[in-house]
């Protein structure tokens, strides 16, 4: 089917591209480009601009004869989403609300859409189900929240059909070590232990060494962008067959440890991980993990990948593309 990707030239977006097109669907990509980067998409049709211009929305539907909506483009970064606010309503709420009615207007009416598992807040229960209460504890989970609420009014109001996927920590790169996580926009733990080994920044900062873990570190679920990637396949072609609106968890329903993740990239790579044991940073949950039984049950998805192959793959890719896509190039470091 034809498929309208925002956010696609972006990390999760860009690996989700390449799976829609190995499963045979046909892909256009709309990205403002602001943290995304143009090599990431391998060549796939571009519209370079924002989600919130209706016009060009409406006109790359009708062009492309959109049947699907993935949308991943928004802002992402917790803290910058508790100094800017509106900017972030802006993006992620506003945004959505104008490329939901936009695509609706050209009579696309299934939407994948990138929610996040910080919905919940510090989850009540571990392992996290779908279940569990909405309880944002930022405004960037404050703008997923409000995002899927916007759909589901758009469900109940216009018969636009949506899976709200609630990712829990994207990690890892392609196998093939074609495309990867750009670090100079990422403040995840992953990218910044392969800063920290590459030399490209001090020790990793570990928050905190004396939590009632095994190792006594925080405990987080990481999933392979592959296997994320997969679920948005698996999700839309769930919308295509009939499937109603839902949100369903999109995580391993295991977890491993900050330590975890040092250790394996000290195996991985062979070098000593630099990092600082300081005290516990306010506001971290101890331990956070899927409960992955109904996006198993709903959507047949299992992730293929573990923190061994997450690892190898972010090493290999940023060990070799240590300064990024050249386009983005000096946006950071
Ligand atoms: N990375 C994670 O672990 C994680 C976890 C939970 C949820 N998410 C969500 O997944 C989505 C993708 O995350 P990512 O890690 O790939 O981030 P990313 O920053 O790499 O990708 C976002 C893309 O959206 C584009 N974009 C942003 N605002 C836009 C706009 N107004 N119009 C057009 N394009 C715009 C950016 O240029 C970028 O290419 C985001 O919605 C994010 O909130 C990510």
């Amino acid at each position: 089917m034809n498929v309208l990707v925002t956010g696609g030239a972006g990390y999760i977006g860009s690996h989700t591209v390449r799976a829609l097109q190995a499963a045979g669907h046909r892909v256009v990509v709309l990205d403002s480009l602001e943290t995304g980067a143009r090599e990431a998409l391998l060549g796939t049709p571009l519209a370079v601009g924002d989600i919130a211009d209706s016009e060009l929305v409406r006109q790359l539907c009708r062009d492309h004869a959109i049947q699907g909506l993935i949308h991943f483009a928004a802002y992402k970064s917790v803290g910058e989403s508790m100094q800017y606010p509106t900017r972030y309503f802006r993006n992620n709420v506003a945004g959505t609300s104008a490329l939901v009615e936009a695509a609706a207007h050209e009579g696309v009416q299934r939407v994948v859409f990138s929610s996040s598992c910080s919905v919940y807040g510090t989850p009540a229960q571990m392992p996290a189900a779908e279940s569990a209460p909405i309880q944002p504890e930022s405004v960037y989970a404050e703008t997923k929240a409000m995002s899927e609420q916007v759909l589901r009014w758009m469900h109940a109001t216009h018969g636009v059909r949506s899976v709200s996927l609630r990712y829990f920590n994207a990690a890892g790169a392609s196998l093939d070590n074609a495309i990867g996580e750009d670090w100079s926009n990422a403040a995840n733990l992953i990218p910044l232990v392969m800063k920290a080994t590459l030399g490209r920044q001090g020790p990793v900062q570990v928050f905190g060494a004396d939590y009632p873990t095994p190792d006594g570190t925080c405990i987080r679920d990481y999933i392979h962008v592959d296997d994320l990637a997969d679920a948005h396949v698996r999700a839309l072609q769930y919308l295509f067959d009939g499937g109603a609106t839902t949100a369903l968890n999109v995580g391993t329903g295991t977890g491993s440890s900050v330590l975890d993740v040092i250790r394996t990239t000290e195996r991985v790579s062979g070098r000593p991980v630099p990092y600082d044991l300081v005290g516990r940073r306010q506001g971290d949950p101890v331990t956070v993990f899927a409960d992955p039984t109904l996006v198993r049950a709903t959507l047949g998805w299992t992730p293929q990948h573990g923190l061994d192959t997450i690892i190898e793959s972010a090493w290999r890719w940023h060990s070799t593309h240590i300064d990024g896509y050249p386009s983005r190039r000096g946006s950071d470091g």
